[in-house]
């Protein structure tokens, strides 16, 4: 138990002890459920999601692997939802008055985090609104043959871990020192860290939106940067609001792909303050650059990296 009050039943200690096990950087223990690493806490909220999940078929889920632009994915969502909304003015828009994460929970560290029938009322967006890091085979038969929508968002490799390590440098307010991101690359190519490994993750939701493209769709990072207004159409038409005629002459693409731009919402005074979930929400944004790991990592990181993910995603279709 800690400061969130994490609750691990019986049932499952029982079941962590039958399962693989490994420890993160810092000696926080991690254990293998349906082929991902979670730490115990996390576990029990995917549990506790996979037995008390009710799927709408309105219910829109954004997925990600951590720090692969999740923020960012929650933002434009939220921002497409809320054209049908009226406002006089600008200043009431919803990213002003909350963080992308305080208004899109995470099923399994905050909706289920700790029971698996929670009050949902309290997330009444409609359409509902959730996002999860869980891979997609472990959300499946939760939603079973529910029409609802999946966007996944995934970012380079390197990319991804540069990010991670700074991240956990800034949760554990120190300054980013090559030990850490040493230790967090070896996890990396290990694939045992939190969600990974990164390679399984990615082809669940790349085979889920393969399958079934009405359903999952499958966003590149990379992509929403190098055309931004493209893909917010892109996400809008999926998401069954399309941009209309007018509004695409008025401009309303690019306004939202401004109003979510890195620099726009972390100048927001609600993100550079306040928390959410421990995590203090100028965390979430840093210099969201494309190839930023090249001036980190080494030569001989790169290779391996590379060829483990080449290996892995062979015949998948998927490039990196
Ligand atoms: P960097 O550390 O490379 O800057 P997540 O949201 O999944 O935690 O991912 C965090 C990463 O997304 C960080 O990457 C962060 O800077 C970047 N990011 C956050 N908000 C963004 C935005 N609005 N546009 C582009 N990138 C963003």
């Amino acid at each position: 138990s800690n400061a969130r009050g994490d609750k691990i039943t019986d049932e499952t200690k029982i079941l962590i002890s039958s399962l693989p096990s490994d420890a993160d950087g810092e000696g926080k223990k991690l254990c293998n459920y349906q082929g991902c690493w979670y730490y115990y806490n996390t576990l029990q909220g995917v549990l506790n999601f996979q037995r008390g999940f009710q799927p709408q078929d309105t219910d829109i889920i954004l997925a990600s692997f951590p720090k692969s632009g999740t923020t960012w994915l929650k933002a434009l969502t939220v921002s497409l939802l809320e054209r049908s909304k009226k406002h006089s003015s600008d200043d009431e828009h919803i990213l002003l008055s909350d963080n992308p994460h305080g208004i899109v929970p995470f099923f399994e560290i905050d909706v289920f985090h700790e029971s698996s029938s929670p009050d949902l009322s309290k997330f009444s967006s409609f359409p509902r609104l959730f996002s999860t890091h869980m891979p997609l085979h472990t959300m499946k038969p939760t939603l079973k043959d529910s029409p609802c929508k999946i966007v996944y968002i995934c970012r380079d490799v390197k990319d991804t871990l540069i990010s991670w390590w700074f991240f956990v440098c800034a949760m554990l307010k120190v300054e980013p020192k090559t030990s850490i991101l040493e230790s967090i690359y070896k996890s990396f190519c290990s694939g045992a860290i939190y969600y990974g490994p990164f390679w399984e993750h990615v082809l669940s939701y790349w085979k889920g939106s393969l399958e079934d493209p009405k359903h999952v769709l499958f966003m590149r990072y990379e992509e929403i940067k190098a055309e931004p207004c493209d893909q917010i159409k892109r996400l809008a038409d999926f998401l069954g609001c399309p941009f209309t005629k007018e509004e695409e002459e008025n401009g309303s693409v690019e306004k939202i792909s401004d109003l979510c731009s890195l620099r726009n919402l972390s100048g927001m005074e609600v993100n550079k303050t306040g928390k959410v979930n421990d995590v203090d929400h100028k965390n979430f944004f840093r210099k969201g650059e494309v190839g930023d790991w090249k001036n980190y990592l080494t030569p001989e990181m790169e290779n391996k990296i590379d060829m483990i993910i080449q290996e892995k995603l062979q015949c998948s279709g998927l490039k990196f």
